[in-house]
């Protein structure tokens, strides 16, 4: 059954949790896919895991436009949710509400996701009144990483908790369908997720939340430039790369590959007639 914003709320009120991964390329959201996922999330974190860079801030309307719409071609049941990436919302309402299209139509996403709280509620309430779904994303902002001096827990004094709570609830009165809570205490993430109407997404945000969230190639063993307290490797696949990687090299330099079932033939009396 597709997921839709609709299936989502339902599942918040039935207490049904929701399982969400990203991707960033056809083939591995047609796995996550067939495996039953709720959402797939094209991150701006492909800044990190697929192109390299240290944070998201290169990241660019392109690059998730690209991504998001092979994305989208694998996923059949999964919500598909685009990240807008850094200053594609910042910078003015209209640019919010035209970058939110073109991911949409170029991308072919379910959704958006967009960081902040009350200083997006305008960008939010524009996109949604343009039929666009809205996900906020609320806590360790990426974004942000300039401003926070680094990627830190956050809400953990009184006026940052009470912070992120308002603003839980601002981005929820101005139309977003759901909400990304990212390292936060568990108890404040599960203070959230009660008051809110809309599901919770949590990373790094305790079980409470009404769905989780992992970046696939931490959760996979697959990405080893830093590891988050709260990743939890489900599968060593990058190992078993390795291994795959190395047997073939060593095949390739003993000439055991390819062998006679990898290969072409060719007729004998058509070769006795070449010259
Ligand atoms: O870009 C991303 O992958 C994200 C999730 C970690 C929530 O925003
Ligand atoms: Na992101």
């Amino acid at each position: 059954m597709k997921n839709t914003v609709q299936t989502w709320r339902q599942a918040k009120q039935d207490g049904v949790k929701i399982a969400m991964l990203t991707a960033y390329d056809y083939s591995t959201a047609k796995l996550e896919d067939e495996a039953g996922i709720n959402g797939i999330l094209v991150g701006d974190s492909l800044g990190n895991v697929i192109l390299g860079y240290e944070d998201t801030l290169s990241v660019t309307m392109e690059d998730m436009i690209h991504h998001g719409a092979a994305v989208s071609r694998g996923a059949k049941n999964a919500l598909v949710m685009i990240d807008m990436p850094f200053m594609s919302y910042q910078t003015s309402v209209y640019d919010a509400v035209v970058n939110a299209g073109r991911l949409m139509k170029e991308g072919r996403g379910n959704a958006v996701k967009l960081e902040g709280g009350k200083e997006v509620c305008p960008q939010i309430k524009a996109i949604v009144d343009a039929g666009i779904p809205v996900c906020a994303h609320l806590g360790l902002t990426p974004q942000h990483v300039n401003a926070f001096g680094g990627n830190k827990v956050q809400g953990k004094s009184t006026e940052a908790a009470q912070s992120i709570i308002d603003a839980a609830l601002a981005v929820q009165e101005a139309g977003a369908f759901a909400v990304v809570l990212e390292c936060i205490p568990a108890k404040l993430a599960q203070i959230i997720t009660d008051k809110l109407e809309i599901p919770t997404i949590g990373i790094g945000a305790g079980v409470g939340c009404d769905g989780q969230i992992l970046v696939y190639q931490d959760m996979l063993g697959m990405f080893s430039d830093y590891s988050p307290k709260f990743v939890k490797r489900f599968a060593e696949v990058g190992e078993v790369m390795k291994e795959g990687f190395a047997k073939y090299i060593k095949e390739v330099q003993e000439s055991t590959y390819p062998a006679q079932e990898h290969t072409f033939k060719i007729d004998d009396d058509v070769l006795d007639k070449l010259y």
